[in-house]
């Protein structure tokens, strides 16, 4: 037997009890469809290519490969980035110049032209979008990317399906089969139920949960946009269909799937349909196929929520479910700081973070593509009398701009006045203030922005996990307001940091002194210290320590061989952090001046990376 295949069939054995048992349990004994799923596998098996096969292999005799400090990720849209997929080809020695060796290329497959959620409604799951390039080539740059040591991340969109996707249409069509792999219904009564218990996702710009549909006399689940349907998980053929389809993608040679708003998964009447158990159900089943199928592929699983949701998602040690998760709540309590100036609910969420089992691999960010939503820890900011909804006022205002004295320039996402809600849109050099200093000529403003949007970066850096650089961020690439002339794309405004690359302004890090080459070469010199110390690495143990200022953030991360202690100024105004710790003289890596690590004084929005 060759050897792959007896592979194959060892891990199958490993895992086909629990399989059958999550599949049966889910779908009431359905064994033809079991039978089904198993074959979906093995053709995959057999499809995937023998270079992909070794790579598993690799992995699997390193499965900590993804965990250290030498992965730094970057985010990016292929069209906004290099036009299409070979124009990200011909990019990859600036991605390496970037330090970066994992790219999560935006949604890229087929979409509808108009209506199409920046690539997250799709249309065709085996079908690059046209304008960006084909699966040949998608396999092409996965190929390249694997020669340079890149890993490639891409997106599984399994929630719903675009209207146009061939399923929506056929089950417009009168196709009651195709019907039942959406949430059809005759009249508004059952989404009547659903709407009591449900949230809305996008409560301005998509209201309610559901889509009346004219021509079908029928509603249809639309949790998201309406012309995004859900796929009905409780039908078995939608989960084999899918499964398939990421198999698919994922033998074009992709190393990351990144499941994008997977708690939404699976729907039940009188629940708020969000984390649902038979979520977790069928993530663990994901993570055994892949196991069975690719074990060199990672889980990403994409959980905006609040913390006590996002964790079961890592599943336990004996039953992993994905390999990595976003550090939301982290992300999002960091702007908070940006607004107040004050780091005690970041310490506090550090705290959390760092209690956590070291085989929890969280990706840190400073921005993404979507929106920054207030999920902090409101319970605990209410011992200091702070409320929930004055809090995200005083947040958005601050960071719009509209604040006396506010330096930054974000703009409302889905501001909803029944709640008081909103969230926020903007890039990190707008928010940090680069756009402001730069137009009004402020040189010294300007010079506080730079300081902190490396500041920010400095802390992402230091943080346990991995951390991926928003593309353009590292230019310090300014919002970009040419959406609002956009029909298709006015109403939401998170196309304001989804701008395109500007090549010109990337020459600029050559540029001595250009506002591009002080981020981008502080930058490239903090990734390369992480890469270069054991002490960023997944082993070292990690703590907050006390400032005694509220607006100086201190972490310290240790390991067997080196100590580093970091301070984080949050203000404009010079401090001194109050540590004490007793052990002699410190180097700062990043300035490479020596001090003793007592009573530091760190001026506004400074940092510190002082190594023992
Ligand atoms: C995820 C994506 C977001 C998209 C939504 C619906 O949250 O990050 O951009 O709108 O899913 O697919």
């Amino acid at each position: 037997m060759d050897n792959y295949v007896k592979e194959y069939r060892d891990e199958l054995t490993k895992y086909y009890d629990e399989l059958k048992w999550l599949y049966c349990e889910l779908y009431e004994n359905r064994m033809d469809a079991f039978e089904e799923l198993c074959r979906i596998m093995y053709r995959c098996y057999q499809e995937r290519k023998r270079p992909l096969k070794e790579l598993d292999t690799l992995r699997k005799e390193n499965p900590d490969w993804y965990k250290g400090n030498k992965l730094l990720g970057m985010m990016l849209y292929v069209d906004a980035f290099a036009g299409n997929l070979e124009g990200v080809r011909n990019k990859l020695d600036y991605i390496e110049e970037c330090n970066v060796n994992y790219i999560h290329l935006m949604p890229l497959l087929d979409t509808p032209e108009e209506r199409n959620d920046g690539g997250y409604a799709v249309s065709d799951f085996r079908r690059v979008k046209p304008q960006l390039g084909t699966m040949e080539e998608l396999e092409q740059l996965a190929d390249d990317c694997h020669g340079r040591g890149i890993s490639l991340c891409l997106d599984f969109v399994m929630n719903h399906t675009s209207e146009e996707h061939e399923w929506a249409k056929r089950a417009r069509q009168g196709e009651q089969e195709y019907q039942e792999r959406y949430y059809f219904y005759d009249n508004y009564d059952i989404p009547a139920e659903f709407e009591k218990t449900v949230p809305q996702v996008f409560p301005t710009t998509a209201p309610g949960n559901f889509t009346w549909l004219p021509d079908l006399n029928k509603f249809v689940m639309t949790t998201f946009y309406p012309y995004q349907w859900d796929l009905n998980y409780q039908n078995p053929v939608v989960l084999n269909d899918m499964i398939s389809n990421v198999l698919n993608l994922i033998n074009k040679g992709i190393d990351i799937i990144r499941i994008d708003a997977v708690p939404y998964i699976w729907k039940e009447l009188g629940t708020n349909c969000r984390n649902l158990p038979q979520v977790h159900n069928i993530v663990r089943m994901m993570r055994i196929i892949c196991e069975i199928v690719c074990p060199g592929v990672l889980l990403l699983g994409e959980v905006v929520m609040a913390p006590d949701k996002v964790v079961p998602y890592f599943g336990t040690v004996e039953k992993p479910e994905c390999h990595m998760l976003y550090n939301v709540t982290t992300m999002a309590t960091t702007w908070n700081c940006v607004a107040t100036r004050d780091i005690r609910i970041l310490k506090q969420q550090m705290d959390i973070v760092n209690s956590l089992p070291k085989e929890y691999v969280f990706l840190n960010y400073l921005r993404c593509h979507d929106d920054i939503g207030w999920g902090l820890d409101y319970p605990w900011l209410m011992q200091f009398g702070i409320g929930e909804v004055s809090h995200k006022k005083y947040l958005n205002d601050f960071l719009t701009g509209q604040y006396p004295e506010s330096f930054a320039r974000g703009e409302l996402y889905n501001s909803d006045p029944a709640s008081g809600d909103a969230r926020l849109c903007g890039t990190t050099a707008s928010l940090c203030g680069i756009e402001k200093a730069l137009c009004e000529h402020d040189e010294s403003a300007l010079n506080r922005a730079l300081r902190l949007d490396f500041m920010l970066h400095a802390y992402m850096l230091v943080q346990s996990g991995i951390p991926v650089i928003y593309s353009g961020d590292e230019i310090a690439l300014q919002n970009d307001y040419s959406y609002h002339e956009d029909p298709r794309r006015k109403e939401d405004s998170r196309y304001l940091h989804r701008g395109k690359f500007d090549w010109n302004l990337a020459k600029e890090r050559n540029i001595k002194g250009s506002v591009t080459e002080r981020l981008f070469g502080g930058l490239a010199l903090l990734e390369k210290i992480r890469q270069s110390h054991s002490v960023f690495g997944h082993d070292a143990d990690v703590w907050t320590t006390e400032t005694w200022d509220n607006s100086v953030l201190g972490i310290i991360r240790a390991d067997k061989k080196e100590k580093l202690v970091a301070l984080f100024n949050f203000s404009e105004f010079d401090k001194t952090a109050w540590i004490n710790e007793d052990d002699g003289e410190y180097t700062d890596l990043i300035s490479g001046r020596t001090m003793a690590a007592k009573g530091v004084d760190i001026p506004a929005y400074g940092v510190y990376w002082l190594m023992k």
